[in-house]
């Protein structure tokens, strides 16, 4: 349908800001030209489901905050909440924020004895203006509507002066991006690699096939978060984009996302589409399947970005073992490892509309954990080299 580009978010891309997290993955945010001021700031809404051809409505923030079915917390129960913030009760730290382990009583939700009742996760925003603002609002927007058992739970938010505070339920394993790179926990066996990703392909598939599609936008092993038992939740919607609707083919939006995640045609033009997400779940497909960050500086040349570098391999199984992970130490069915080789390359086709679906993803993947395709094969190699 043309070129749809919305002049009120044109993209100038000479002015791009780079947010470097914990983990030293920079995220960028291109400014657009007409920034909105906070008052005016609105969010779509994903309550009115009766027309799904209708754009969403905005909602205004006193809106979003009345409406949403989380629990208005104040600073102070917070910091009771978390022993004032002590530092041997942080979980981690992201280029927004520091987040933080609590406890709370889980049928009142106010604050309790460390040790008791309910673990709660809180995210205390680093005072970043408008931008953490405007993320923090579409976090609750977003995680006070939806709710399915692979995205993260939102509990409660905080707005006490210009504190930001977010309240999840604490995921005890971590974000998958510890478990990959962060020396400690046991490599993660090629069984588990797959559960991960098929919980995380369920909670971007329920976003797409929502009734009013929502684009999650930043996908990434740190946004990956894990229960006890290795389910994966998505956390993080504070670029969550409404998806395109009635005819149109995509939203323009400025371009906001994480360096060797984010799709090319989205970083270079604005176009946001859900085909957009699937790439970047083919790149933390790659990243289970070898080991490797998106981006490495301290690897040279090609090996920076992990999609460069192993793209030639994805496609044929005789070379497919070089880019596997060693730490899997050959423990993975061949076939399971190249069918998902196979998918990970559809889904970093550098033309969007030859990514599958993530309904199609999500149903390949799931045939990964038949015994035919996963373990059976995996025991039988195990008793080969034995
Ligand atoms: N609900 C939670 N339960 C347990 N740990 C969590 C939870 N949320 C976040 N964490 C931990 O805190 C870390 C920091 O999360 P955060 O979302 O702030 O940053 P990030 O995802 O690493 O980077 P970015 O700023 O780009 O989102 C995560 O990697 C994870 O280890
Ligand atoms: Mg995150």
């Amino acid at each position: 349908m043309g070129n749809c580009l919305d002049s009120s978010a044109r993209v100038d891309t000479t002015q791009i800001s780079h947010i470097t997290s914990a983990s030293g993955v920079s995220k960028f945010a291109s400014k657009t030209t007409n920034s909105s001021a906070v008052s005016s700031l609105t969010v779509p809404s994903y309550s009115g489901k009766s027309n799904p051809e209708s754009l969403p409505t905005p909602r205004s923030e006193g809106e979003i905050l009345s409406s949403s079915n989380v629990k208005a917390f104040s600073l102070n129960e917070l910091k009771n909440a978390t022993r004032n913030f002590r530092p041997d009760s942080l979980l981690g730290e992201g280029g927004f924020g520091y987040v933080f382990k609590g406890w709370i009583d889980e049928h009142t939700l106010t604050a309790i004895k460390p040790g008791y009742g309910m673990v709660i996760a809180v995210k205390k925003l680093k005072p970043e203006g408008f931008q953490g603002h405007k993320e923090w609002l579409t976090e609750v927007n977003y995680l006070g509507q939806l709710h399915h058992p692979n995205l993260v739970k939102l509990i409660g938010y905080c707005s006490d002066g210009d504190n930001r505070l977010l309240v999840y339920e604490f995921m005890p394993k971590g974000s998958l991006e510890n478990h990959l790179w962060r020396k400690g926990p046991q490599p993660l066996s090629w069984a588990t690699r797959i559960k991960v990703a098929i919980g995380a392909a369920r909670g971007l598939s329920f976003l797409h096939d929502a009734e009013a599609p929502v684009i999650y936008r930043d996908f990434k092993a740190s946004n990956i978060l894990l229960d006890a038992d290795f389910n994966a939740k998505l956390s993080d919607f504070g670029l969550a984009k409404a998806g395109p609707t009635g005819d149109r083919t995509h939203v323009s939006t400025q371009v906001m996302g994480t360096h060797g995640y984010a799709a090319p045609e989205y970083v270079a033009t604005g176009r946001l589409t859900e085909k957009s997400d699937v790439y970047s779940f083919g790149v933390v497909l790659l990243e289970l399947l070898s080991g490797r960050r998106a981006v490495d500086k301290t690897k040279v040349g090609i090996e920076q970005t992990l999609v460069d570098w192993a793209r030639p391999y994805l496609g044929d199984k005789r070379k497919l073992f070089r880019i596997m992970d060693t730490k899997l130490q050959g423990q993975y069915p061949q076939k399971g490892a190249c069918t998902a080789a196979t998918l990970a390359l559809q889904c970093l086709s550098a033309e969007p509309k030859l990514r599958p679906r993530m309904s199609g993803v999500l149903a390949t993947l799931e045939q990964l954990q038949t015994p035919k395709n996963g373990v059976q094969e995996l025991t039988n190699r195990s008793s080969d080299s034995s």
